[in-house]
């Protein structure tokens, strides 16, 4: 009897996602026998491998500790799972680990954003992958559905929750009628809020998802500070008792359409009033939804939890899972062109608001 190769991963950052990473690919009851994860790089390995998350880890053999990058270069493992987050020294690490001839798979949204073609195409070139579901939208498989599921269409509109901390920042506001700073406390509690959530409330974390979807969707190569934004921090709880009498409530939607024809963007990120009962108003707490608008197919919905360890998780170990089932693929970078006309977005933010 045959047995399948091992794939050897490391894993870049032992934090949120990193440490439910881990956990997931030592659980050999979950499937994934053929996937070994090997070496952990984080600066703060040698205190995180006595941590109670680090100590949990029963791993035979050992996983190796490093707070070495160069020991990772070193190795032999084929897939580099980054969930440190930022977009430097992150890019440095996934352009070496490509050069290197190792697969990439990252979380980071900033990062893919900013510079997911380039790594995309280095891939390419060097026989191997670099993967990102986990960049958009947490356990909500968006980009396979965008990138593979519905190649055979021509995607004309996407309109999005993409953020889960404002969302539950709203939809805690919509509930209970408390201010924005105690929903703000109340998402910090449950750990869907940072410290300093402004880049979730402003709009930045959801402009860089919207970047990074247009790209796939529409071929286009937008920076996520191109696209204009209005921020969620200004909502007041005053606001929700207007939407409640027009029977909707306050969500921040992240939308993008492309007029192929006329080669015209038009992408915003604000909060608007959409209906209660509609598939955004009824998107509580972190969750996450999209509704792709098709040529042929119409609207297709994904609806998901889109932030946390564990469902970040699920996002990364399909992506290592796809590599380690066939590692000789290779996924060509899209042509994406910056020859376009970027719409100015105010109108159509009270038309979306009026008709969602
Ligand atoms: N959390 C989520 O729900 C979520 C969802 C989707 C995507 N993501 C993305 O996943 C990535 C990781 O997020 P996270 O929430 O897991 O962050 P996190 O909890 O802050 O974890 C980051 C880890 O990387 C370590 N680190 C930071 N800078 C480093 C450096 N220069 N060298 C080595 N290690 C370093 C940190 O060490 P310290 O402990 O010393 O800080 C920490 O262990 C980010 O790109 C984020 O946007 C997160």
């Amino acid at each position: 009897m045959s047995v399948a190769p091992l794939i050897n991963v490391a894993l870049l950052g032992f934090g949120t996602v990193g440490s439910a990473v881990a956990r997931r690919l030592l659980d050999r009851s979950g499937g994934n026998k053929a996937i070994a994860l090997t070496h952990i790089f984080d600066r703060r390995a040698a205190e995180k491998a006595e941590s109670p998350a680090g100590l949990a880890l029963a791993s035979r053999p050992p996983v190796a500790w490093t707070s070495s990058f160069e020991d990772i270069l070193v190795s032999d493992v084929d897939i580099v799972v980054e969930a440190v987050g930022g977009v430097d020294p992150a890019v440095d690490w996934a352009r070496r680990a490509l050069a290197a001839g190792k697969s990439v798979v990252t979380a980071n949204k900033q990062l893919v954003a900013l510079h997911g073609p380039e790594l995309w195409a280095l891939a390419a070139r060097q026989g191997r992958q670099f993967r990102f579901e986990a960049a958009v939208g947490g356990a909500m498989p968006i980009v396979r559905a965008v990138a593979e599921g519905l190649t055979g269409d021509s995607i004309t509109q996407i309109v999005a929750i993409l953020n889960g901390t404002t969302n539950a920042v709203l939809s805690q506001m919509e509930a209970t009628g408390c201010s924005l700073s105690d929903a703000v406390t109340d998402a910090r509690a449950r750990g869907y809020a940072e410290e300093d959530p402004r880049a979730d409330l402003d709009g930045d974390d959801a402009r860089a998802k919207l970047a990074i979807l247009s790209a796939l969707a529409f071929g286009v190569r937008v920076a996520p500070d191109q696209i204009p934004s209005r921020s969620a921090a200004r909502v007041e709880a005053g606001d929700f008792t207007t939407a409640r009498g027009r029977r909707g409530t306050i969500r921040q939607l992240a939308y993008a359409a492309y007029d192929r024809e006329r080669s015209t963007l038009s992408a915003w990120v604000a909060p608007v009033v959409v209906a209660r009962d509609s598939l955004f108003g009824r998107a509580v707490g972190p969750q996450n939804v999209a509704v792709l608008t098709g040529k042929h197919s119409g609207d297709v919905g994904i609806f998901g939890t889109g932030a946390g360890g564990d469902a970040t998780a699920v996002a990364i170990i399909g992506d290592v899972a796809s590599i380690a089932r066939d590692r000789a693929a290779i996924v060509p970078a899209p042509r994406l062109t910056s020859d376009f006309r970027l719409h100015n977005p105010d109108h159509e933010i009270f038309e979306l608001a009026e008709a969602v």
